[in-house]
């Protein structure tokens, strides 16, 4: 049996994506899950679907419990395609299905999918559908993760299905999270958190605090990728408190691209120095790490060091590709230092430091630019760069 039983009729029929290693660019090192929830009542409501390819494989979990001509709900908590890739094939074969969903998720799902002839029911945040004892309740989550997003809570049960939030990109036998691996769950569930919802710190602070005050207090977490939290899940709500505030350890990530050797020179000196003043620091070239893993590890840095050689009177471009991805992702609370080299022209380093400056982020100054290879005394302001971020951090 591939369902596996969350509480009494209620089941996750959701599917393991054991091989995905991309998922639009995070890199998905442990593979997902699609996360898919049946409840049995007077009425059946399923709970979100899975990506296109898992469409029969969410099927057979449906028809170990029941059979899709008795579901009478598929709530649509977000339309995007790894949730709802399977939509229309349910459609097909479930008669007689209402799609519930926000009325921005259905005005996605008749874009997507068209939609002629299925049956829509828009709700908003305090809405409720009684399916006999059991009786859902709905929050509009706008960006958590698109306009569309909402969550459902099963009130007599105190579950909550928040779709993509409190979620973590990771396939694992285990449903729950008080089976699974602590430090690696967390270290993805911070992954996920860093790569997807960093930009909406202040939503995810507003949203813990509205769904609160609706007197929604669940007892299980039933997020749709990942592991379902069935006790302690205030662990994960505080995670997420805790990084939305912007809280940082004594932690430094340098980032940086080399071409001939003078830019990791120069990185090495930096670490240096952070080390020997017992800050925890990262060290990223930027072609031989994960981009994913990458802006995890700056989610809890007091420090971002950024290195780049010059190219074209400019940065280099994996460098000016991560600097654009990262001022998108908005981390809060941090110290940013930049330094480089170059032949002729130069340009690396003061193109990084305005585009930082122009985002408002801190620049620790002066930056560091190196012509051809950093000598003794260019390595030597190096580490005197390290010394003063490290006295930011402590
Ligand atoms: Fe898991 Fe925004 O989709």
């Amino acid at each position: 049996m591939r369902s596996v039983k969350i509480i009494e009729n209620v089941y996750w029929v959701g599917v393991i994506d054991w091989n995905l290693r991309d998922f639009h660019g995070y890199e998905t090192r442990r593979g997902t899950t699609y996360n898919a929830y049946l409840i049995s009542d007077k009425k059946t409501a399923l709970v979100d679907t899975v990506k296109a390819p898992f469409q029969t494989e969410l099927k057979e979990n449906i028809e170990e419990l029941s059979s899709l001509e008795k579901i009478d709900y598929v709530i649509v908590n977000h339309v995007e395609m790894d949730h709802s890739g399977a939509l229309p094939y349910i459609m097909e074969r479930a008669k007689n299905v209402t799609i519930i969903s926000t009325q921005t998720g259905k005005d996605g799902v008749i874009k997507y999918y068209g939609g002629e002839g299925w049956n829509f029911r828009t709700v908003k945040t305090g809405d409720e559908l009684k399916l006999g004892n059991k009786t859902l309740q709905f929050v509009e989550a706008p960006m958590l993760h698109w306009p569309d997003s909402m969550f459902t809570y099963l009130k007599e049960d105190e579950l909550l299905m928040p779709n993509d939030a409190f979620g973590e990109h990771f396939a694992t036998s285990q449903r729950f999270a008080d089976e699974a691996d602590q430090a690696v769950l967390m270290d993805e569930v911070a992954k996920y958190y860093a790569n997807i919802l960093m930009p909406l710190a202040s939503v995810i602070i507003g949203k813990i605090s509205e769904v609160s005050q609706l007197g929604v207090k669940p007892k299980i977490i039933a997020p749709s990728h990942g592991v379902i939290w069935r006790s302690n899940p205030e662990r994960i709500v505080n995670a997420y408190l805790e990084w939305s505030k912007g809280a940082t350890e004594k932690k430094a990530v340098i980032v940086y691209d080399t071409m001939w050797g003078s830019t990791e020179k120069m990185a090495y000196a930096i670490s240096e120095a952070l080390k020997e003043r017992g800050v925890t620091t990262q060290f990223c070239h930027i072609r031989k790490t994960d981009l994913a893993e990458i802006v995890k590890e700056i989610l809890d840095a007091k420090a971002v060091i950024m290195g780049s050689p010059t190219i074209n009177n400019s940065v280099f471009p994996t460098i000016s590709g991560f600097l654009s991805h990262i001022l998108g992702l908005r981390p809060k609370g941090k110290i940013w230092a930049v330094f480089g080299s170059y032949g002729w022209g130069g340009g690396a380093v003061r193109d990084i430091e305005r585009q930082l400056k122009e985002s408002g982020f801190e620049v620790l100054e002066p930056s560091i630019s190196v012509k051809f290879a950093p000598n003794r005394e260019e390595l030597q302001k190096c580490r005197e760069l390290g010394e003063r971020i490290a006295e930011r951090i402590q």
